[in-house]
């Protein structure tokens, strides 16, 4: 038997798509073969994150979505099949959906219609990729939270406030709040985001600039809490970013994805309890039996691990979206 053949029968076999390439060498990247890192001729990347290499396009950014992890910060070094397509087409889906509220800096996922030195790499970056608009960014990150969690929740036991919002007494943790909050951040350069008040984001971006955003976010999270509502999901809090073009206000970066919100299965919401994260609980769960200290390097995770939670993100694209990938 040929080796495309059974490495055919094989994917067949395990549900994964069945390519047709000629030898193992030459066999394609598919959207199952987890991608690290891109590698693209003669261009450096202009920024590398946890998750996304960004390039300069020219006209545009080139934002690809790898399929890279993180866990308490570290990048892990397995990827997780299907990871970046999801981000990406889970991002696409909601600018489409919020294309009549706010302008987005999305442009194409269309690798035909990128930039011909890109085109090339068309293996690499078809599905997972998108070209934007160049924005001048909003140096704060929009968060809005309809429920009180994570850090919010860190600071509520401290304060009884989070980012300067009183909130009543008696919130029990990850409790629903009366009604949707805006907790701008700061976009730390190193280390953590830090939780900061409105006078305080007012003193970074100006008060005109501030309320205008605080009213978008709490606007577009209210219509995205609306849909994922529908579909079974409660959307926790999540985070935007904005920037500006020719003195608009658009809307940047990932939107309503797993990685930049809490998604909640509504059926299994409880307050009061811990709620699992929706995609990331497995590798969390599994870091946690091991003797490791949370700095790099991170460990390797167990297939099945990997496996899992690939399914948790095509089930969250799959759940929002009613599609597959
Ligand atoms: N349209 C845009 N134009 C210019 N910069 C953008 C645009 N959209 C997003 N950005 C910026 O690009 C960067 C995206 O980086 P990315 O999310 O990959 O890594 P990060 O935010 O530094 O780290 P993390 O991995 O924690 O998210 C952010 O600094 C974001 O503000
Ligand atoms: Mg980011």
């Amino acid at each position: 038997m040929s080796v495309s053949l059974r490495v055919n029968i094989i994917g067949l076999l395990f549900g994964k798509p069945a390519t047709l390439f000629t030898s193992l060498d030459r066999m394609p990247v598919t959207s199952s073969t987890p991608l690290l890192q891109t590698n693209i001729d003669g261009l450096e990347p202009i920024a590398r994150g946890k998750v996304r290499d960004i390039y300069d396009a020219g006209e545009h950014l080139l934002f690809v979505a790898t399929d890279r992890i993180s866990a308490f910060d570290v990048v892990l070094p397995n990827g997780i099949p299907h990871k970046g397509e999801v981000l990406t087409k889970l991002s696409m889906f909601w600018f489409d959906f919020l294309k009549d509220v706010v302008p987005t800096h999305f442009v194409t996922a269309d690798v035909d219609e990128y930039p011909e030195n890109l085109r090339a790499h068309k293996d690499q970056l078809d599905g997972r990729s998108m070209l934007v608009k160049k924005l001048d960014m909003v140096p704060i990150e929009c968060v809005a939270r309809g429920y009180v969690s994570g850090s919010g929740w860190k600071d509520y036991q401290k304060t009884g406030a989070v980012c300067g919002v009183k909130l009543p007494d008696g919130l029990r943790m990850n409790g629903l709040l009366a009604e949707p909050i805006f907790t701008p951040a700061t976009k730390a350069e190193t280390g953590h985001d830090e939780n900061i008040s409105f006078e305080q984001a007012t003193e970074i971006i100006g008060q005109d600039l501030c309320a205008k955003l605080r009213d978008l976010t709490l606007d577009i999270f209210s219509r995205a809490g609306q849909h994922a509502l529908a579909c079974g999901l409660l959307l926790a809090d999540t985070k935007f970013e904005f920037g500006q073009l020719n003195g608009e206000i658009v809307l940047g970066d990932e939107v309503l994805t797993p990685d930049s919100s809490r998604y909640w299965p509504l059926e299994f919401y409880q307050a009061g309890k811990p709620m699992p994260s929706y995609d990331k609980q497995f590798v969390r769960d599994y870091l946690e039996t091991l003797d490791w200290d949370k700095t790099a390097p991170g460990p390797e995770l167990p297939a099945s691990i990997i496996e899992k939670t690939s399914e948790k993100y095509l089930e969250a694209y799959y759940t929002l979206t009613d599609e597959d990938l």
